[in-house]
């Protein structure tokens, strides 16, 4: 059996799809114990530059010129497992790969504690890749961040950054049916139209276009209630002088610093965070996975509404995988992106 994989040349200083190569291996017979899976589609995230690099914080770094891993689901086509039959529907962390074969252990979900998605099969208006798009991590990311991480307040402004990527396109939508006045920010024109006429946030802006600092002082007359960081040290200092007393920000992380090491610079205004006694709340995803089940509810109960946005990005074949992780870098992604191993 032959399986398609993507690899890592090398570690990069800057993010470029010539790091990566397409590689074909031979996937042993299978023995007693374990089963074959075929993945139908995988998710590219911003966390995976850091494990592009030798040290990316929390993260164990991916091998140089051996299999990468990432959110995947896929069906399993051959079993010797006794717990798993072929056309079981499973999520793993074996993205960038066409088949592969595990034990049963590696076909844990991403977040260990939700084994009750393990082998679910699609139901309702749930799809298959639904598991690594509006089910995934990012989504998950909005609703325990801006829900169980912190307690957002019952009325007032909440600015979100990279508003039309995942989390921030979710984090908009949470906060509106949550009756908060949400400002987005986003790097287009066509996001931040986007923005205002699909999502309905009560204004956008482009942060390329207009100092960060002013559109804030234009759109929060009011002040800031909650900011829902995303996207980077220059958006995280340009809040801190417009936010209320007390107030908090969700710090979900700098998609900006990841392609140059991780390092964050100064932060500019740090001394709002002393004056007005702001909470600064970083979190992991990972932490609340006992809520995942009312996530799902959630969500679905919003999608069933019809008032669930879900905006996603696919890029066809495991080829362009490293393409579509770059979109993430470039500014060209819009929504979750994901890609589609089957076509
Ligand atoms: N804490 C956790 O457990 C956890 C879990 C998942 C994700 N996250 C974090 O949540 C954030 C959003 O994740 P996501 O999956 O939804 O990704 P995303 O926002 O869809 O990321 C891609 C977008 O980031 C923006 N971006 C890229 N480079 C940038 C730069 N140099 N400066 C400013 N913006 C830049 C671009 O949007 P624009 O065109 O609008 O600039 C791009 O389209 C990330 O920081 C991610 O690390 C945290």
């Amino acid at each position: 059996m032959k399986a398609a994989q993507i690899h890592l040349l090398r570690r990069p200083k800057q993010l470029s799809e010539d790091v990566f190569e397409l590689v074909t291996v031979n996937l042993p017979p299978l023995e007693d114990g374990e089963v074959l899976v075929r993945n139908r589609f995988m998710s590219v995230d911003p966390y995976m530059r850091r494990s592009m690099d030798e040290s990316g914080a929390d993260l164990d770094p991916w091998p140089i010129g051996g299999p990468l891993d990432g959110p995947a689901v896929g069906e399993v086509v051959e079993s010797r497992h006794p717990g798993f039959r072929p056309g079981d529907i499973v999520e793993s962390m074996a993205g960038w790969q066409s088949h592969f074969i595990s034990d049963g252990t590696r076909l844990e979900p991403y977040l260990s504690p939700n084994t009750a998605i393990i082998r679910r099969v699609p139901q309702g208006s749930l799809g298959v890749r639904d598991f690594v798009g509006v089910l995934g991590i990012a989504s998950q990311t909005a609703y325990y961040g801006l829900h169980h991480a912190i307690t957002p307040p019952d009325h007032g402004t909440i600015v979100v950054s990279s508003a039309a990527g995942t989390v921030g396109s979710m984090v908009c939508q949470f906060a509106r049916a949550a009756g908060l006045r949400v400002v987005a920010s986003a790097g287009s024109d066509e996001k931040v139209r986007w923005l205002k006429e699909v999502l309905h946030v009560d204004a956008a802006f482009n942060y390329k276009r207009e100092a960060i600092g002013d559109a804030l002082a234009r759109l929060c007359p009011d002040g800031i209630d909650l900011v829902f960081e995303n996207a980077s040290p220059e958006h995280f200092s340009a809040c801190l002088p417009l936010m209320n007393y007390g107030t908090t920000v969700a710090l979900a992380g700098f998609v900006s610093v990841y392609d140059s090491g991780g390092k964050v610079p100064n932060i500019e205004n740090f001394e709002h965070v002393l004056d007005s006694f702001l909470t600064i709340r970083s979190f992991a995803v990972t932490d609340y996975a006992e809520h995942y089940d009312l996530f799902v509810q959630r969500v679905n109960a919003l999608r069933e509404r019809g008032e669930l946005v879900f905006k996603e990005q696919v890029f066809h074949g495991l080829a362009a995988a490293p393409r579509a992780l770059c979109s993430l870098f470039d500014g060209s992604s819009h929504g979750k992106v994901l890609v589609d191993l089957e076509t």
